[in-house]
């Protein structure tokens, strides 16, 4: 089967989040089990591009109300991700170190997806199956059904897969003209609460809405920013499949990324080892506990709970833990983290910004991760701890409650219901018994690191939605 993946991201090419990572791995293992699975995104200023040879597989040009840009499709040349890659090329809209987060992001991404589809209809054969990712790609569905020009490709299934439901990609009906021409009849697709919205139009004409994990499809029945009667509507076209991890890129035995690898067998010693060099680092003892965050400090992710809780947690505990916070975002929540330095040195310390590698080291030298989220539609980075032996304290919401299980109901790890600073402090406290209880605490390290969250099994439940769509022409 032949499926092209539309996205914004897509690791290690452009990250900002969890999407990169999984647009960088579906593919590959969707290849793996014998199917051609290629990716489309933007081409930004990053260090990838700078670094690979890529070859011209096409060039045209935009249509944007006044405005024209060239572009050109850039293919990598040695297929070395596992996938065939295609950057669309527009240099005035994103030849830029920012992935998004400009004034023109909705003039950048509807060219984005105008120039794939251009260059997509011009192809001899049509693929099976279109999988677009999030708002940034949400006007495909709509414009492959009722645009003239992509008349072409009009019977070929479209699927949206939403990693997260709060971004929608809205904007007025003033930009209607940006469109390619389209039988005005159908204007009615792209409207939800009087604007044009990217995301309520692709749940709207997509062949199958699939979120990224079981839970979060229910939880969206109830809340999602305003698109919760849309998402009770297309229920009967809607699955929710969890999300897997690239296990050759998170793999604690061979990640080189660690100062020490470790396995199943040998983890104690091994993560020992990486903690002590994450608290060398870092001015923290490496025989106290240590809680880490990785992510975005975004209200979202509960990040704006952490000063409060980390403060909190480290007086209650009389400096007997240590705290670790990499992450940036809200400048606010950043100051206020780093406010802390000076009062808790030598048992907290903070990264403000993103870096994989650290990333890596902290996922095998921590000994509890803190997602204290509001909302995660599938979240990763329990899934990273679990496999590196470093017991996830979560929130039990979206992705977080399929794959993360109490203690205290023999599972893997910690959780609680309320994203507060009292819930996180009261997870905390039973994590600093259970760290006292090293048997207990072993075993619990021992299951999270036996779990399979291979991307096999959910790649199969992604060709399994494709092959009900493409049954249905
Ligand atoms: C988004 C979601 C996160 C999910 C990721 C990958 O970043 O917020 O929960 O894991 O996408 O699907």
């Amino acid at each position: 089967m032949e499926i092209f993946h539309i996205s914004a991201e897509c690791y290690p090419v452009a990250k900002v989040g969890g999407l990169a990572d999984v647009v960088g791995a579906l593919p590959k293992y969707q290849n793996k089990a014998g199917h051609l699975a290629r990716v489309v995104i933007p081409c930004y200023d990053t260090k990838f591009k700078k670094e690979n040879k890529f070859e011209c597989v096409h060039w045209g040009f935009v249509k944007l109300g006044k405005f024209n840009f060239s572009f050109n499709v850039l293919k990598e040349t040695t297929d070395k991700l596992g996938f065939e890659l295609y950057l669309i090329e527009i240099p005035e809209l994103f030849d830029r170190k920012e992935v998004y987060g400009y004034e023109d992001d909705i003039e950048r991404f509807l060219s984005f997806q105008i120039a794939a589809l251009d260059w997509i209809i011009g192809r001899n054969e049509m693929p099976d199956v279109i999988n677009c990712h999030d708002h940034h790609t949400g006007l495909i569905p709509f414009m492959m059904l009722y645009c003239d020009k992509y008349k072409k490709i009009q019977n070929t299934p479209s699927m949206i897969t939403i990693h997260n439901g709060l971004y929608q990609g809205q904007f007025g009906f003033d930009k209607l003209h940006y469109l390619p021409e389209f039988d005005l009849a159908h204007v009615n697709v792209l409207e939800w609460d009087h604007c044009i919205n990217s995301l309520a139009v692709a749940i709207k004409c997509a062949w199958a809405v699939t979120t990224v994990s079981p839970n979060y499809l229910n939880e969206i029945n109830y809340s999602a920013n305003g698109l919760e009667s849309l998402f009770n509507i297309v229920r009967y076209k809607s699955r929710g499949i969890l999300n897997g991890i690239d296990t050759e890129v998170w793999d604690p035995a061979k990640d080189k990324m660690l100062e020490k690898n470790y396995s199943v067998e040998n983890f104690q010693k091994g993560k020992q080892q990486n903690k002590e060099t994450l608290c060398t680092l870092f001015n923290l003892d490496p025989k106290k506990p240590l809680f880490s965050f990785i992510g975005r400090l975004l209200e979202e992710k509960g990040g704006d709970l952490l000063p409060q809780a980390s403060a909190l947690a480290l007086s209650e505990n009389y400096k007997e833990i240590n705290i670790l916070i990499l992450g940036s975002g809200n400048q606010e929540i950043e100051n206020h983290l780093n406010s802390l330095l000076v009062d808790y040195k030598g048992n907290y310390n903070t990264f403000i910004g993103y870096n994989e590698e650290l990333a890596h080291l902290i996922y095998a030298g921590a000994d509890f991760l803190l997602m204290p989220s509001r909302v995660e539609p599938c979240g990763l980075n329990q899934m990273y701890s679990l496999r590196y032996g470093t017991i996830p304290i979560v929130r039990r919401t979206g992705g977080l409650k399929d794959t993360v299980i109490d203690f205290g109901d023999d599972g893997n790890g910690i959780s609680h219901d309320q994203a507060s600073v009292g819930d996180i402090c009261y997870s905390i406290q039973r994590a600093v018994s259970l760290y006292k209880d090293k048997k207990h605490l072993n075993e619990i390290r021992q299951l999270g690191m036996n779990t399979d969250h291979s991307w096999e099994k959910a790649c199969q439940e992604y060709i399994e939605v494709y092959n009900l769509i493409i049954n249905k022409v």
